[in-house]
């Protein structure tokens, strides 16, 4: 079910050593990836914007979709995940560093305008003040038409800490859509489309 075999054992690594940041214990499957890739424009020369990319099977997903011109620009925080996809996605803009500090980050490879953020954050791990830090530098990276997409497992759906970041997004975006659920993947899971951005909301 995941991307590949082989990207199986470095991700179990990785979850084992660092488990408050990588967040799952296998890549998401393809057919969650495709979904998520759903919200990159297929024409002209879009900006698009990975969040934890980790072995890539997302990336592949996005590539695929991404028109010639357009950008592909992924932030990780976890070193083995950098080198991985390092040899396997040379065609990655890959910055190492935190999502919560993407303005910066993006401003330092000359963006700051983003038509699409694709998540792969776990974000339930996150506390508040963190998920909203992040949030809040999504919110101000994307155009006013841009679109944020994430997703969340379908057992942590009812979890207090997933019920809260929704209403958070809720607060921060004017259109939100929840997909049906992926079946195939370990998880199950539910992709969400977030569009309009509310930029005067900005806490
Ligand atoms: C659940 S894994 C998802 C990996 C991949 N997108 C997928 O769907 O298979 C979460 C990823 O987010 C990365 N991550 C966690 N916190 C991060 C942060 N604050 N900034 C950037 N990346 C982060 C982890 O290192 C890990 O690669």
């Amino acid at each position: 079910m995941p991307a590949k075999q082989s990207e199986l054992l470095p991700f179990l690594r990785a979850a084992v050593r660092n488990p408050n940041v990588i967040g799952a214990v296998a890549p998401s499957s393809p057919r969650l990836a495709e979904r998520l890739a759903e919200v990159v424009p297929s024409t002209g020369a879009p900006v698009v914007v990975e969040l934890g990319p980790g072995t890539g099977v997302v990336s592949a997903a996005i590539a695929d979709r991404l028109p010639e011109g357009g950008r592909h620009i992924a932030v990780e925080l976890d070193d083995d995940m950098i080198r991985l996809l390092g040899r396997n996605r040379p065609d990655l803009e890959l910055i190492r560093g935190d999502a919560a500090r993407l303005g910066d980050l993006l401003a330092a490879c000359g963006t700051d305008e983003v038509d699409a953020v694709v998540s792969g954050l776990p974000w339930t791990l996150f506390p508040p003040v963190q998920q909203k830090r992040i949030l809040n530098e999504i919110v101000k990276v994307l155009t006013p038409d841009g679109v944020f997409t994430t997703f969340s497992y379908l057992n942590a759906y009812p979890a207090a800490g997933a019920r809260r970041f929704r209403r958070m997004l809720r607060g921060s975006f004017d259109e939100v859509l929840i997909t049906r659920t992926v079946w195939r993947n370990l998880m199950p899971a539910l992709t969400y489309v977030y569009r309009r951005p509310l930029h005067d909301r900005l806490a």
